[in-house]
């Protein structure tokens, strides 16, 4: 009995440390685990610049309300960045995830 109950705590302190460590401690920028939303990559990779509306201009970002880039060059800029804007190909790697931020890009203008 003792030793089957120490045995379970063990097996509880091992997934726990588990799955600290596959927490992502000092990624500034979130990579996307597939299935996430335009939205949601939005808010995690852009809003930091662009701010949630688009148009907070951190450090020189453009207006992404004011944008008229059609969505090929919107989503050249991400995958290769411009000028102080950091480029996403290695952190946003899926064409669908492509697909769905560049329609919440396009979505912010109003
Ligand atoms: C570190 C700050 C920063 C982050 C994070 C950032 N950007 Fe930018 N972005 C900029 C800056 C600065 C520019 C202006 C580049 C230039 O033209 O010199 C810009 C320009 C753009 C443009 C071009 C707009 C136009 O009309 O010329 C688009 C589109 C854009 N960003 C989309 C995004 C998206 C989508 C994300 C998230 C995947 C993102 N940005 C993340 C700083 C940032």
């Amino acid at each position: 009995m003792a030793v089957q109950s120490e045995f379970r705590w063990c097996l509880v302190l091992m997934l726990w440390l588990c799955s600290s460590c596959s927490e992502n401690s000092d990624a500034t920028w979130v990579r996307e685990p597939g299935g996430r939303t335009g939205q949601e990559l939005y808010l995690l990779n852009c809003a930091s610049c662009h701010g949630e509306q688009g148009d907070l201009g951190v450090s020189g970002a453009k207006n992404l309300r004011a944008s008229f880039l059609n969505p090929v060059a919107i989503q050249t800029i991400v995958r290769n960045g411009k000028n102080a804007m950091p480029a996403f190909k290695g952190i946003i790697t899926e064409q669908s995830s492509y697909d769905s931020l560049v329609t919440y890009v396009i979505s912010l203008r109003n």
